[in-house]
């Protein structure tokens, strides 16, 4: 059948809106990501687990790709229709069911946003601490299926500990109910888990049941300025045996000129790298202990300079500087990496990377930054106006061999938190072996017989 034709016997299958004017194919076909040139076949808008279990069917019937959509702030191409896909938007899912202030357990249709989870958090005095600054677009549903990271991972870990029951619609047409909010449940196999980061392959999640924890206490920054990253290690070891530490962040001065581009006070110090550390520091005694820290750094010559931030103001303008770089630099086309090591081979490993990026991009913008304290580094390489798009993609994916083989060297991983989605399907195996690969396409298989859910994504073709 071809398409105008599926799209009318779809519009007579399912009750829920199908959409294909121009505008919304183009928006809705991608993702953050600008690799790819969006081809959906249509845009659907389910406004219920029934709608989705309906356009499941039809597309098994029919054989049609899907492609689940939340927020489309993904980095990897997860939600990407480049070749006639159905894209299933969850938009229209974003209501909040329930709340238990005893359970501390929030139930959110799939297309609630973080920050609305966030701020519903905070209405009732308590904390969702899964923190990017993409946070007022992604929805939970894409946080789930691309188990998100973000800034706080190194007290709070991933998405994956804040889910406690999963709603969903499986690439069978099965309604699983999982979990059900349950703390304890040791019934075999977790099959909620299975579904949280498999980015849309597994199943369409429908409404997720959060954990919400109570708020971190009161806290400070510390921006401090390295002229050698490998100092880091003694840094987070220190402040992690001193304090309960809410974040240890970094990002290379080639970030600061493209930062100062959107923020509104000027980046204060001046060196090669920068670490941004946030800790809880409630008492006169914390406070004299993270003075005592940074002065003996500073005498030691081990940190160049720093701000200690004074109030809460000053705490959200140093927190700005490392949000405001994704955005800052998206006036670029970049080519992005991110990958991870244990925390401890952070130092050798951000070595040997600029190693390979100044013999191999010498001419290129290249901004590290991440989240090291829990061993995430984040590459953006910003292509220069006068080069052609495909030659700069070329020699990007050229050098991602070589960096790949140093992650690899070091047993670490090619895509820490952003998954694989298209941009680093060819790359799999620097990460996983041929037989993890072999059982992740068999666990597909059983939930998805016909894939028919994001086919293309995940998998090496
Ligand atoms: P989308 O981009 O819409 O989709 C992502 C994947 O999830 C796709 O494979 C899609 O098919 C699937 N999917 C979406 N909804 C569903 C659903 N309901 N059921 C099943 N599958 C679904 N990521 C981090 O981890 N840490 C960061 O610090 C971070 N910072 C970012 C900062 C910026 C400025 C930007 C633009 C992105 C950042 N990201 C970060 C990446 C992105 O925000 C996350 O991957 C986020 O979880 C994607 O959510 P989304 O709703 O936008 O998903
Ligand atoms: C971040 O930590 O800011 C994000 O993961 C975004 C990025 O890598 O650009
Ligand atoms: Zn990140």
């Amino acid at each position: 059948m071809d398409g105008p034709s599926l799209i009318r016997e779809l519009k007579k299958s399912v009750t829920c809106t199908v959409t294909d004017d121009e505008t919304t194919l183009e928006s809705y076909g991608t993702d953050w990501t600008s690799e790819y040139i969006p081809n959906p076949l249509a845009i659907v808008f389910p406004e219920s687990i029934d709608d989705i279990r309906e356009i499941i069917i039809f597309a098994n019937k029919q054989n049609i790709p899907l492609v689940p959509s939340g927020g489309r702030t993904g980095l990897s191409g997860g939600a990407v229709a480049s070749s006639s896909e159905l894209v299933v938007s969850l938009d229209r899912m974003n209501k909040i069911i329930d709340f238990n202030e005893t359970d501390r357990l929030l139930t959110v249709e799939a297309g609630v946003t973080t920050q609305e989870i966030q701020d519903f958090a905070s209405e009732h005095n308590l904390y969702y601490p899964i923190d990017l600054s993409s946070k007022g677009s992604s929805q939970i549903g894409g946080n789930i299926a691309t188990n998100a990271g973000g800034l706080h991972v190194i007290r709070y870990g991933l998405t994956r500990n804040w889910i406690k029951g999963l709603r969903l619609v499986t690439g069978n047409a099965d309604i699983l109910d999982l979990n059900r909010g349950l703390t304890k449940n040791a019934t075999g196999y977790d099959l909620k888990d299975l579904f949280i980061g498999s980015e849309g392959t597994l199943g369409i999640i429908c409404e997720a049941t959060v954990e919400l924890t109570e708020k971190p206490k009161d806290s400070l920054i510390l921006l401090l300025s390295v002229s050698d990253i490998s100092v880091s290690g003694e840094i987070l070891k220190s402040f992690r045996n001193s304090f309960v530490l809410n974040a240890f962040e970094f990002f290379t001065d080639s970030a600061v000129k493209h930062i100062d581009t959107i923020s509104k006070t000027k980046f204060p110090i001046k060196n090669s790298y920068y670490l941004l550390i946030d800790i809880e520091c409630t008492t006169e005694d914390e406070l004299l202990k993270v003075e005592s820290l940074y002065n003996d750094f500073n005498n030691r010559a081990i940190i160049s300079d720093g701000v200690i931030s004074q109030n809460a103001k000053q705490y959200k303008e140093l927190w700005s500087f490392r949000e405001n770089i994704t955005e800052s630099i998206s006036v670029y086309l970049t080519y992005k990496n991110d990958i991870s090591v244990k925390p401890s081979q952070i130092p050798l490993f951000i070595k040997d990377i600029e190693t390979i990026l100044t013999r191999d991009y010498p001419d290129f913008d290249t901004i590290l930054f991440g989240h090291i304290g829990d061993g995430n580094i984040h590459i953006s390489i910003l292509k220069p106006h006068e080069f052609d798009k495909a030659e700069f993609l070329n020699i990007c994916k050229e050098v991602n061999n070589h960096i790949y083989r140093t992650v690899a060297s070091y047993g670490g991983s090619i895509s820490a938190e952003h998954g694989v989605g298209m941009i680093k399907r060819p790359y799999l195996m620097y990460t996983r072996t041929s037989k993890e690969i072999e059982l992740m396409k068999d666990i597909k298989s059983v939930f998805d017989k016909n894939n028919i859910l994001n086919p293309g994504k995940i998998f090496p073709s």
